[in-house]
C-alpha cells in the first residue's frame, strides 16, 4: 500500500467519510433541495415570466450554477479539507473567507431550525386541522403570539417544545458523525422526501381548479426576458437552491474518496435540485389552482410564497380540499424532511471546521457547535418577537451574506491566487464531464458578474427603501451588525494558527496526487 492511501485511510478515520459516491450525492441534494425549492422557487418563476422564466433559469443553472458547484467540489475533494482549512491549503491568506462561510452556516442554522419546528408543530396541525377556520390569524395570534416587532423574553410554549425536539435530533445526528449521521440522514429522508413530495403533486393534482394553476405558473410571458430583474431573479434562485458559495459543497467533498468521479457528481445535483424544483412548481400551483377557484378569485390573488404560503395558504387548502389532512401532512413532513436535511449540511461546516482546526472529537465538537447554536435559536425565536428577527437576519445573510461571500470567494479563486486550472486538472482526472476553458472562462467572468450585479441590486434596494417596515435599529443589529460580525469573527479566527500536525500543503504536492498509488 502506498503512503498515500494509508495517509488517505487515517485522515477519514479522524474526519470521517462518505461511505461511497451515492451517499455523496444523496448527501448533497438533500442540502440542495431546502425550503428554498417548496416554497421559493414557485413564486419566483410565476412572478417572473412563468414559463418563459424557464430559459433564464436554465441558462442561470448551466452558466453559474453547475460551474460553481464545480468550483466548490473541486475544492473541498482536492484539499480535503473543510472550509476554512481548504482554503488555507489554497493559499494561506484565503483561510478567513472559509471561516467568513463558517459564520453565515451558523447564522443560517440559528433561525432555519425555527421554521423547520413550525413545520413540524403544523404536520400535527394537518390531523385536525388545529388552526381553525382563519389560518391567518392563528398562525400569527395563536401560534406564534406575535407581539409588535422588537425584542422580548416572553416564550411561547408551543414553539419552544419542536424547537427543542429539532435541536435534540440535530445534536443526535450531528454526533454520529459523517457518515453515520450526515451520510444516514440523506439516506433515509431524501427517497422519503421524493414518495411523499410526489404523491403530494399527484394528489394535488385531481383537485378541481389545478389545471388553472399550472396555466397561471407555466403561462409564458416572453416580454420578461428583456428585463434585469428577471435575469437576477433567476441567477439568485439558483445560488440559493444549489447551496453554493458558502462552504457546504467544500465540506461534503472534502469526505468523498479520492478517484471519485465528481464532475459528473455535479451534473447529477445541479439536474436533480431543479427536477424537484420544477415537481415543486407543478404541487404547489395544483394546489393554489384549487385555492383560487374555492374562493372565486384569479390564481394570482392566492399565490404568494415563503412563510405566507406554507403557513397561511397551505392550511387554508387543507380546510378546504378534500381529503385534506393528507394534502397537509405530505406538505409538512416534506418541509421538515427537506428543511432538516439542508439544516445537516450547514452545521457540518461549521463542525468539521472546529474540528479541523482544534483537533477534538466528533462528540466534543458537536456539543461545542451546537450547544450556542441552540440556545441562541431557543431563546432568539421561541419568543413572542421571533418571527421579526427571523424575517431580518433571513433578509440580511441571504444577500449580504452569502451573496457577497459567494462573489469575493470566487473573484480571490479565479483571480487573486488563479487557482482555477489547478482544479480543473483536479476534476478531470477522474471526471466523467470533460472540464475545459469554457469553464473558466464561466467562473472567472459570467459568475463573478452575474453575483456582482444581483447584488449591487440588492444594496440598492435597502438603501432606497429600509427593509419591512422595521425600526431602524432592528435593522442595523440584526441586519447589517449580524452581517458584519461574521465576516469580521471570520477574519479574527483565521489568525490562530493551525496546530503543528496539521499539514497545510495536502493537495498540492504530487505524492498527494494519487495517480500512482499503488506502489507496493
Ligand atoms: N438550498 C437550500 C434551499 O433550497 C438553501 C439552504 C441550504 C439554506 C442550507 C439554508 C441552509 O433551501
Amino acid at each position: 500500500m502506498s503512503t498515500t492511501t494509508s495517509q488517505d485511510e487515517q485522515a477519514e478515520a479522524r474526519r470521517g467519510a462518505f461511505s461511497g459516491r451515492r451517499v455523496f450525492i444523496l448527501a448533497a441534494i438533500g442540502s440542495a433541495v431546502g425550503l428554498g425549492n417548496i416554497w421559493r422557487f414557485p413564486y419566483v418563476a410565476y412572478e417572473n415570466g412563468g414559463g418563459a422564466f424557464m430559459l433564464p433559469y436554465l441558462v442561470a443553472l448551466l452558466t453559474a450554477g453547475i460551474p460553481f458547484l464545480l468550483v466548490e467540489y473541486a475544492l473541498g475533494h482536492k484539499y480535503r479539507g473543510s472550509a476554512p482549512l481548504s482554503f488555507a491549503r489554497l493559499s494561506r491568506r484565503t483561510e478567513g473567507l472559509g471561516w467568513w462561510q463558517v459564520g453565515i452556516c451558523f447564522m443560517i442554522a440559528v433561525y432555519y431550525a425555527a421554521v423547520i419546528a413550525w413545520a413540524l408543530s403544523y404536520t400535527v396541525f394537518s390531523f385536525t386541522q388545529a388552526w381553525g377556520e382563519d389560518p391567518d390569524a392563528f398562525f400569527f395570534g395563536d401560534y406564534l403570539r406575535a407581539g409588535d416587532p422588537g425584542v422580548t423574553l416572553e416564550f411561547v410554549p408551543g414553539v419552544l417544545v419542536p424547537l427543542a425536539v429539532v435541536w435534540v435530533a440535530l445534536v443526535a445526528v450531528m454526533a454520529l458523525g459523517v457518515s453515520r449521521g450526515v451520510g444516514a440522514t440523506s439516506v433515509i429522508f431524501i427517497p422519503v422526501l421524493i414518495v411523499a413530495f410526489a404523491a403530494l403533486v399527484v394528489q394535488a393534482l385531481t383537485l378541481p381548479g389545478a389545471a388553472q394553476g399550472l396555466d397561471a405558473l407555466f403561462a409564458p410571458d416572453w416580454s420578461t426576458l428583456a428585463d434585469p430583474a428577471v435575469w437576477a431573479a433567476a441567477y439568485g434562485q439558483i445560488f440559493f437552491s444549489l447551496s453554493i458559495g458558502f462552504g457546504i459543497m467544500i465540506t461534503y467533498s472534502s469526505y468523498v474518496h479520492r478517484r471519485t468521479d465528481m464532475s459528473g457528481s455535479a451534473l447529477v445535483v445541479g439536474l436533480s435540485n431543479s427536477g424537484f424544483e420544477l415537481l415543486a412548481g407543478i404541487g404547489v400551483f395544483a394546489a393554489l389552482g384549487f385555492m383560487a377557484q374555492a374562493s372565486g378569485v384569479a390564481v394570482g390573488e392566492v399565490a404568494t410564497s415563503g412563510i405566507g404560503l406554507a403557513f397561511i395558504a397551505f392550511p387554508t387548502i387543507v380546510n378546504e380540499a378534500p381529503a385534506g389532512a393528507v394534502i397537509g401532512v405530505l406538505f409538512f413532513a416534506s418541509l421538515v424532511m427537506a428543511g432538516f436535511t439542508s439544516l445537516v449540511s450547514v452545521l457540518e461546516v461549521v463542525i468539521s471546521a472546529v474540528r479541523d482546526k482544534f483537533e477534538t472529537s466528533r462528540v466534543r465538537a458537536t456539543l461545542v457547535v451546537t450547544i450556542p447554536c441552540a440556545l441562541i435559536s431557543l431563546i432568539g425565536f421561541s419568543t413572542t418577537s421571533g418571527i421579526y428577527v427571523l424575517d431580518i437576519v433571513d433578509h440580511f445573510i441571504n444577500r449580504f451574506g452569502i451573496l457577497l461571500v459567494a462573489v469575493v470567494s470566487m473573484v480571490v479563486i479565479a483571480w487573486g491566487v488563479r487557482a482555477l486550472p489547478r482544479l480543473r486538472d483536479h476534476l478531470n482526472r477522474d471526471g466523467s464531464v470533460p472540464v475545459r476553458g469554457w469553464w473558466i472562462a464561466l467562473v472567472s467572468v459570467v459568475t463573478p458578474l452575474a453575483l456582482a450585479f444581483i447584488l449591487v441590486r440588492e444594496l440598492l434596494a435597502v438603501i432606497e427603501e429600509p427593509y419591512g417596515g422595521y425600526p431602524q435599529w432592528m435593522l442595523v443589529v440584526f441586519g447589517w451588525l449580524a452581517a458584519a460580525l461574521v465576516a469580521v469573527a471570520g477574519f479574527a479566527i483565521a489568525r490562530v494558527p493551525w496546530r503543528p500536525e496539521t499539514s497545510l500543503d495536502v493537495g498540492d504536492r504530487p505524492e498527494n496526487d494519487t495517480t500512482a498509488r499503488s506502489q507496493p
